[in-house]
């Protein structure tokens, strides 16, 4: 294939500004994807992230265009993931590109977590090119957005596409500005193998699977090939494209993009960001940039019914063959039992791999609250990794302890920036830099512990500027605190799962918070139920949930029986995520209250 002739190109865009559809459309409008396929938007692979509305695994696509000069383009599309939890991801399928649309939505304007990928794209010299999106909305205004990505993020928008994914305007304009504005690839198909694996995925019958861009060189079926990070040799058994559907092709070569199956058995061995080559004709040095992404955020994982231990077992070592951020390993709590401590990239990769155990495994779960993790030096001068309450040495055993920083870029209109100050200092934040980027947007940067975020930053934000804000982050480091584990005991008992690590300055009211909405999720029981919190041996707060005393049908006179019946089935159906701890029932909502308090 002659590399003018291709062109590599991604779509960046904030979360529902139509990436999806747009995709869809370039797919339809080549031909590559038939009008019932379409309906499936195929680039959205799992269920889930159908009802989510939100696109996880990169994928690539190979597009036919036949251009207006004539020719006969190859255009692949690499998908990229587009949530804050996944930026290492994005970070390597745009290495494989050399330009990207910037699909901005007309009535919603530029976005923060848009800007951290377009940023990325810049910085690694792909050609952006802004797409305005849902033009036929009322509330579109192009002319605005145009202004915006012109001053927020420089980038020329005189021509930008004007385009309606949803009604199909723009497609053809789109697809000719791809095949005009982005540079073809440069590889030398001469030079020794240099191959970028920008995604991979575990499948049932073909082991597992790899997608690639060649930077130089060649691939064959057959080929001897080594994974320069991982050092280990493979040989292999297909190579191909995605149009959409698989297709065994004879060979890759420089500048293309497609899949590599080899006799690679676990997704942990063929890593995002690592690099293919030749063992008997190596390139000289592997591509810069390999990272192994490493878990930011951890939580306890619990089946409700114990005799599901193995189950959810079998569960996440099936996950975890198709995904190699996340962790896990067996952990004990006296209160829950056997389950295990989970390692996620963020809060959302956490609730996609919890939704999935539950909803394709047919697994019921205790979650417990998310946790970051905290660097803890002993007095013997060791340093422990502690991600759990539980795991935290006694007091007079530890001489210093430090947590996960992050830095926190905030984009929000005008008249909310005193209410997201407020949020960000309350949070304990350092204030880095609040600038006006328009008359009426303003992006404020802070540093603030990842520890705050993980718990109810997001959600707070959102509530604190209906919706307008939006929050990007990227790890920063870890700094000396001063850090107390927070107990809560139930009817004097401390329940290990319940436990967390809070700053000290805040320990005292976190405690009193969260026994008093932990009184409201649980429900009554026969006998009364007390709650404590309590910092070192030190109850600072404490709550009773009354006795039940009524029976709940008695209300109903025993006269209308489907009243009745309804009721129970109610009681019934909360029944189903409690836990007995002790001899009290605990519903999941009391193990994340914590993300309820303040
Ligand atoms: P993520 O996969 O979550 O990143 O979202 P996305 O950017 O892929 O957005 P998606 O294509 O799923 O579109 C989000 C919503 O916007 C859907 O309800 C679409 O139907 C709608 N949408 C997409 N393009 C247009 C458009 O041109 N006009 C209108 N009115 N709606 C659109």
């Amino acid at each position: 294939m002659k590399q003018e002739l291709i062109r590599n190109f991604s779509i960046i865009a904030h979360i529902d500004h139509g990436k999806s559809t747009l995709a869809d459309r370039l797919l339809e409008e080549t031909g590559t994807l038939s009008a019932r396929e379409k309906a499936d938007q195929f680039l959205d692979k799992m269920e889930l992230e159908r009802e989510r509305g939100i696109t996880i695994k990169a994928q690539a696509v190979r597009l036919k265009y036949h251009a207006d000069d004539g020719k006969d383009y190859i255009l692949n599309l690499i998908d990229t993931p587009g949530h804050v939890d996944f930026s290492y991801e994005v970070s390597r399928s745009l290495k494989a590109c050399e330009g990207a649309l910037l699909v901005v939505d007309a009535s919603q304007g530029v976005e923060a977590q848009t800007l951290a990928n377009v940023y990325m794209a810049i910085d690694q010299n792909l050609e952006v090119f802004p797409v305005i999106n849902k033009i036929d909305l009322p509330a579109a205004d192009p002319q605005r957005v145009k202004e915006e990505i012109e001053e927020i993020i420089g980038l020329d928008a005189s021509d930008a596409v004007e385009a309606s994914a949803k009604e199909g305007i723009g497609i053809h304009e789109i697809l000719e500005h791809i095949v005009q504005k982005v540079p073809p690839p440069k590889g030398d198909p001469d030079a020794p193998l240099k191959a970028l694996i920008f995604d991979s995925w575990y499948d049932s019958y073909q082991g597992v699977i790899t997608l690639v861009r060649i930077i130089d060189g060649r691939l064959k079926k057959g080929d001897k090939i080594l994974l320069m990070a991982n050092k280990k040799n493979y040989e292999v058994t297909q190579v191909g494209v995605f149009s959409p559907h698989p297709v065994a092709i004879g060979s890759l070569s420089a500048g293309e993009v497609g899949f590599v199956i080899a006799s690679i058995k676990v997704v942990q061995d063929a890593k995002v960001g690592d690099t293919i080559t030749h063992p008997d004709r190596p390139t000289a040095t592997p591509l810069p940039g390999f990272q192994v992404v490493k878990p930011m955020v951890f939580s306890g994982l619990y089946p409700i019914d114990t005799g599901e231990y193995d189950l959810l077992r079998d569960a996440l070592e099936k996950l975890r063959l198709n995904d190699s951020s996340f962790s896990f390993e067996p952990e004990n709590s006296l209160a829950l039992g056997f389950g295990f401590r989970c390692g996620f990239l963020g809060l959302l990769h956490m609730e996609i791999i919890q939704e999935r155990l539950e909803r394709e495994f047919g697994v019921d779960l205790i979650t417990t609250a998310p946790t970051v993790v905290y660097h803890v030096t002993t007095v013997k001068g060791e340093m422990l990794k502690v991600e759990s309450a539980n795991m935290l040495p006694e007091v007079q055993y530890i001489e210093k302890m430090e947590e996960p920083f992050i830095l926190a870029s905030i984009h929000v209109p005008n008249e909310y920036v005193g209410a997201v100050l407020a949020l960000c200092e309350e949070k304990r934040g350092t204030q880095r830099e609040i600038k006006y980027l328009t008359a009426s947007r303003v992006m404020v940067v802070y540093e603030l512990p990842l520890n705050e975020i993980v718990l109810d930053f997001y959600d707070r934000l959102k509530t604190l500027t209906r919706g307008y804000a939006s929050l990007d982050y990227e790890p920063l480091d870890y700094r000396k605190s001063d850090l107390v584990r927070l107990n809560i005991l139930v009817n004097g008992e401390p329940v290990d799962a319940l436990s967390l690590i809070v700053h000290r300055d805040k320990a005292y009211y976190r405690g009193k918070d969260l026994v008093s909405k932990m009184k409201e999720f649980i429900p009554r029981q026969q006998f009364e139920v007390a709650l404590q919190a309590a910092i070192g041996g030190k109850v600072v707060a404490r709550e009773t949930v009354k006795a039940l005393r009524k029976d709940v049908t008695a209300k109903c006179y025993g006269g209308d029986i489907s009243r009745k019946r309804k009721l129970l089935e109610k009681q019934k159906e909360g029944k189903k995520r409690m836990k007995q701890v002790g001899n009290v029932e605990l519903p999941q909502e009391a193990f994340m209250a914590i993300l309820k308090v303040k």
